[in-house]
């Protein structure tokens, strides 16, 4: 996988079989700070689920800003878990480098799994209600599986009543399949693309 810098500085990967980067290029850790981290306002004590792991960059930056945290995060591919091995960034993402070759980590702090293999299944192995879910997976177009109302449905069954979720996408397709399984949506900040992410809320009972 190809190795780029990022706008901040912080690297991403470019995959050759989705043609797709990671992140936006206009800063990778700018990204999962600005477009996840704090419009979730993601607080000590939150139970995270993260899905398309990736470079584990959103669960990362959860660990930069928080304690006593618990992350459920889901993957499909080994080869971006080893690849992400290599980058160096502080003693926090080597948590992340070790959560990536074991697949669970746990300190005082922080209770970490990673569930390997296909979201739309690993999904209905989550057995805990969450207080907000990273939804970061390649675009609609390259991966529309992870964008039905069907997989929208089973991430709001395992929502709190108020939880929110956040992704980058503004996609039609993607804010129709949201709206009409439940959530409320609003517009979440423009960073490095034209039209903003979008928050989506589970409506309190
Ligand atoms: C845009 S990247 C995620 C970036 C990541 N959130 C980060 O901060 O580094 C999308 C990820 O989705 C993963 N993926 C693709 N299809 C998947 C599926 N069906 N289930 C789970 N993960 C999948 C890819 O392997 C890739 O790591």
């Amino acid at each position: 996988m190809k190795l780029m810098k990022t706008k901040d500085n912080s690297y991403t990967f470019f995959n050759e079989k989705y043609q797709e980067a990671y992140h936006s290029l206009t800063g990778a850790l700018e990204e999962a700070q600005k477009k996840y981290i704090e419009p979730l306002e993601v607080k000590d004590g939150y139970i995270i689920l993260d899905i398309c792991f990736g470079l584990g960059y959103n669960t990362f930056v959860a660990l930069e800003n928080t304690k006593n945290i618990k992350v459920i995060a889901l993957e499909i591919d080994e080869e971006i878990l080893r690849d992400l091995q290599n980058i160096e960034i502080n003693r926090k993402y080597e948590i992340i480098k070790k959560l990536a070759r074991e697949k669970k980590y746990k300190d005082k702090d922080y209770d970490l799994t990673l569930i390997m293999g296909p979201a739309q299944e690993t999904i209905k192995k989550v057995k805990e209600k969450v207080d907000c879910v990273f939804l970061d997976p390649f675009s609609p177009k390259k991966t529309p599986e992870l964008w039905t109302r069907e997989f929208f449905n089973g991430i709001f069954k395992i929502m709190k009543p108020g939880a929110k979720l956040a992704t980058y996408s503004c996609a039609r397709v993607v804010r129709d399949n949201l709206k009409a399984e439940g959530f409320t949506i609003t517009d979440g900040p423009k960073v490095g693309r034209r039209g903003p992410s979008t928050i989506a809320e589970k409506p309190s009972l």
